[in-house]
This record gives C-alpha cells, structure tokens and sequence, in this order.
C-alpha cells in the first residue's frame, strides 16, 4: 500500500476500489459542480488541492485529471500553479478555463488579456472528429467566464473550437491526451456539457463506470461492522436527510447497537416530533431516545433577539443536552456524524485568496447541525458519508427504504423555528409561526408545487404591526412574511414565482385561522442579496 492509502482514514479506503477522476481545484466556484458531473456518469471523482504533487496524484491512480477554473489570471502574481510535471504522467488531462490556461502556459503556449471579455452564452464552433466532442453537433451554446484567451498553443495542440471572440475556444493534444476547453462544461447553460465530460472521462481516460450508490453502501455496512464490532454507536437524529439515510444505513449494518437520540427543542414543524418517533420506532424498529428539551431551550433565549446570539446559544444548548443525556444513558463508543463532502472540502461558501493559495471561508450565519458536534467529545467518529454529495446521500437513503417524505422534504435548518420568528422566541410566537408553516405547508402540497420549490415557509415579524380590519373591528397585529425560493444547492437562490391563486389561498387562511395575525406579504428577494432566510 503506497503512502497516500495509508493515510487515508478507514471510510476513504472504498474509494480505492473505484476507477477515478481527480479535479485539480484552482478555486472556481464550480470545481465541486464538475466532481459532482463526474459522479453523475458514475465515476468517482474528487477535489484535490492544486498544489498536489504528480507523485502524490500518480499515487493514487486516477484515470483522469481535471484541471479546475479559477478566479485568477495566470500571470497575476501567486497566481495558482500545478505541478509541471503531471503533464508526464501519461494521465488524460483536461483542463477548463483557468485549468487550459494554466496547461497551455505551462506547456510553452501564449495567455493574454482578451480584447473582449467572454461572459455567458457563446456558440461554439467545435471540430466534431475531435475526441472530446466526437459526433456532437458542430455549433452548440457554451458558457463562458473569462478575461484571458490562449493567443499561441504549446507545441504539438490544435484548436478543436471557437467562438466569435474566442479563436482557441478548445484545445487539443492527441497524442499526449491533453485537453482544454475556454468555456464550462459542468454548468446546465452548455449544451452537450455531460456529454463532452462524458467523452473526456469515459472514452479518453478509460474511467469504468462502476461508482454506484448499491456498492457504497455494500461496502460501508462492511467497513462499518469492521470498525464497530460488537461496541455501541451513538447518533443525533434530526429527522433531516442526512440523519435519517445514516441511522437507516447504521441499523442495517449493527441493528440494536445502534441507539438515535432527538432532541426536541421545541422549534420543529406542527406534528414532526410524533410523526419522527412513529417512523423511526414503531416502522422501522430503529432505538430513539427521545429527550424533551422544550423549556430549557426557551428559558435559554429568554429576551435574545440579535440571530447569531440566537444561533449560538441554541447550538450550545444543544451539544450541553447531548453530552448530559450521553452520559445517562452511555456509555457509547462510537460516535456517527452525517458529515458530507462539501463541509470536508469547505468550497461551497468559501473564497480563494490569490495571494496566500488558500480558500477562506466567509462567514454569513452560525450553522449548527446535528453533524456539527464539536471534536472533542469522548467518542470515536464514524462518517460514512464523508465523501458522498448530497444527492447521493439521498440515493442511498432512497435505496435504503427512508420514506419518500423524509428524502425529500425542503432543507429545515438546525435552529428550526426560532429564527423564523424576528425577535425573542417565546412559547406563544412559536405556536403563531407553527400554524402559519402547516398551513403554508398545506396549500403548497395541495398545489402540487412542493417540488417544485427548494424551500417556503413564513417568517414571524414581531417589532411590526399595522393596522387592519376584520368582521367590522379593527385590529392591529403582527404581519407573517411569505417566503419561496427555488435553487439548485441553497447557495444562490430566486425568489419563486408562485401562481396568485396558491398565494391567495395562503394568505387568506393564515389571516383567518392564525390568532394575532393580520397580514400576510410575499418577498421577493433572491439570494443574493438576500439571504434565504431571515436570521
Ligand atoms: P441561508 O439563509 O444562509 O440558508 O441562505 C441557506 C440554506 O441553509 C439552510 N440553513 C440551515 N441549515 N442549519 C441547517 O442545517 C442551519 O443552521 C441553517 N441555517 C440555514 C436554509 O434553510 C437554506 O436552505
């Protein structure tokens, strides 16, 4: 076993039994959107720092390397750089716009600052005998994202595409299986984007398409009875996604050894505590120990209106409730976390800085999840899904049997209700957004529309109140925000369009049927420069 396997904790080991494709990550906000395109064609793929060496990446033998976009310039001062010598590999690389830059200026080719910028749309001209874009159509929409252009090629390319304002749209070596493309595969806008992916992955660097979601969890329910042996597993169960496919996952594998505590806080949906105890104890036989934390999370956030205050404090409160009741009813020896890829390479809500080489993380809000439990609790971990994307977690959760409702219910952050009431969570204000949710919650599955939508549900204002009229009194009460967005990931996200016959039924009932509400308004802000939501 070389070096590199044996670092790799026990959970990463499966990944070497998989043919895969490595993605040089030169910062783009789209590096993990091309490992998760690769995954799609069923070939595992990774990001791995652009600073790898070719040793460390020959070591782990991809069958292909993906050279990533990236916010710099080649010639900006610390800009990013590979290593030089994986052009020697042998290994099939492709490179995308920063990626086949990098490539073309390391080979001896020529980067210079485009007379016009390309952004967006672009048709591309491509070479249709070319192996990257065989038998595709010869013009076809791409997306484009860049200053620089590729003005002279390294020795031995050809172009194999063009746009208007981009002479070396695409470029090629055949005989040393290089590749570079100016413009975006990964991203829906380009036409035939899977496909081209497909024919660098599959038809040119020879990846067999074996990664698949019955062989993750084969092979996990194995590692996982290695690993734990005849110990006790503990897991914080919030009824979300990645909790439920990872007990579902964990029972399979260790059964009674497995013991699921939820913790209510007090701030889930009307019915979800009932309906989460009957799924998971009486169904499926799953061990929950439930532990009603209602008062004290309230007490906690007596008079606390600033949001990050009231993240925090929520999150303490959870981890002190969670170490207690361990105690009470441990001891375990194993703790499992649902920690996913994404929180592992922390690029979805990070920023590159050029001049130091490393991501920075921006921080917006406070996030405390279940799988957000600090390290030094006296528990080995397990995270099985640490290196699955979302939508294979719920690949896995679906062919593990997790009700369809629980797989595919909206994201609920971790704080839960609380902020979604602007101002103190009292017990009160939590029963007037609790009716407002179920009733949103109501007329959009009666709609239809509930996957069509990423997210709805209703903020609380309690600072506002107006004026209103009902059966001939006047009223003066506190409004509810209406608030649907669509999105692909929760990172950027548009308001939703919803039909005024949906937002008339919503608005009605919540004035007629929730006590101390008057009024009902819809936000129209898209993320960003609105956050989704509103604490
Ligand atoms: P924002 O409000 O930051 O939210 O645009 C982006 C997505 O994350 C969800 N969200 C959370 N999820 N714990 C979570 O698990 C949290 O603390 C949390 N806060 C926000 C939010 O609902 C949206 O889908």
């Amino acid at each position: 076993m070389n070096e590199l396997q044996q670092n790799l904790s026990k959970e990463d080991k499966n990944i070497q039994f998989y043919d895969s494709v490595v993605v040089l990550d030169f910062g783009s906000q789209y590096s993990e959107l091309i490992a998760r395109r690769v995954r799609e064609l069923n070939v595992y793929s990774e990001l791995i720092p652009y600073r790898s060496t070719a040793k460390q990446i020959k070591d782990m033998a991809p069958k292909g390397i993906i050279l990533s976009g990236g916010p710099n310039s080649v010639y900006d001062e610390g800009a990013p750089v590979c290593d030089p010598e994986i052009f020697n590999l042998g290994i099939p690389i492709l490179g995308g716009c920063y990626g086949m830059q990098l490539m073309a200026k390391t080979l001896g080719g020529k980067v210079v600052k485009a007379d016009k910028h390309e952004y967006g749309k672009a048709i591309l001209e491509i070479n249709p005998k070319d192996k990257l874009f065989l038998d595709l159509e010869s013009k076809f929409t791409s997306w484009m994202s860049h200053g620089d252009s590729v003005l002279e090629l390294p020795e031995g390319f050809s172009i194999s595409a063009k746009t208007t304002n981009t002479p070396c749209a695409a470029i090629s070596n055949k005989d040393k299986k290089l590749y570079g493309v100016q413009f975006h595969p990964e991203v829906i806008h380009t036409m035939n984007g899977i496909e081209i992916l497909k024919h660098f992955v599959i038809t040119i660097s020879k990846a067999k398409p074996t990664w698949s979601m019955s062989k993750f969890i084969e092979e996990s329910i194995n590692q996982i009875k290695a690993k734990v042996g005849d110990k006790d597993v503990l897991l914080a169960l919030s009824g979300g996604v990645d909790s439920s496919a990872l007990a579902f996952l964990l029972h399979k594998a260790i059964g009674s050894q497995l013991t699921c505590m939820f913790i209510d806080q007090g701030f889930m949906r009307k019915g979800e505590p009932d309906r989460l105890l009957t799924t998971f104890q009486n169904e499926f036989e799953i061990k929950v120990h439930y532990v009603h934390a209602q008062e004290r999370f309230i007490s906690a956030l007596k008079g606390v209106i600033d949001p990050e205050e009231k993240r925090k404090i929520i999150g303490r409160e959870f981890i002190r409730v969670f170490e207690e009741e361990s105690k009470r009813i441990g001891p375990f020896d194993y703790l499992a976390q649902g920690t996913l890829y994404p929180d592992v390479i922390e690029s979805a809500d990070t920023n590159y800085d050029p001049t130091s080489g490393e991501r920075v993380a921006v921080k917006i809000k406070s996030h405390h999840n279940v799988g957000g439990l600090p390290k030094d609790l006296q528990f080995k971990l397990i995270e099985p899904f640490r290196k699955l994307f979302k939508d294979e977690v719920r690949r896995v959760g679906r062919e593990l049997g997790v009700p369809k409702r629980i797989i595919e219910r909206h994201p609920f952050p971790g704080p839960g209700l609380a902020i979604r009431i602007i101002g103190e969570a009292t017990k009160e204000r939590l029963e007037t957004i609790r009716e407002a949710d179920s009733i949103i919650r109501d007329e959009i599955n009666k709609s239809g529309l509930y996957n069509s939508v990423w997210q709805v549900f209703g903020v609380l204002l309690t600072s506002v109140q107006s004026v209103g009229v009902m059966g001939d009194k006047r009223t003066y009460s506190n409004p509810i925000v209406l608030r649907a967005v669509t999105s692909e990931d929760g990172m950027t996200a548009d308001w939703a369009k919803l039909p005024y016959d949906v937002l008339e039924k919503i608005s009605t009932r919540i004035v007629n049927e929730v006590p101390n509400i008057n009024r009902v308004v819809y936000d129209i802000t898209s993320k960003p420069p609105g956050t989704i939501e509103w604490e």
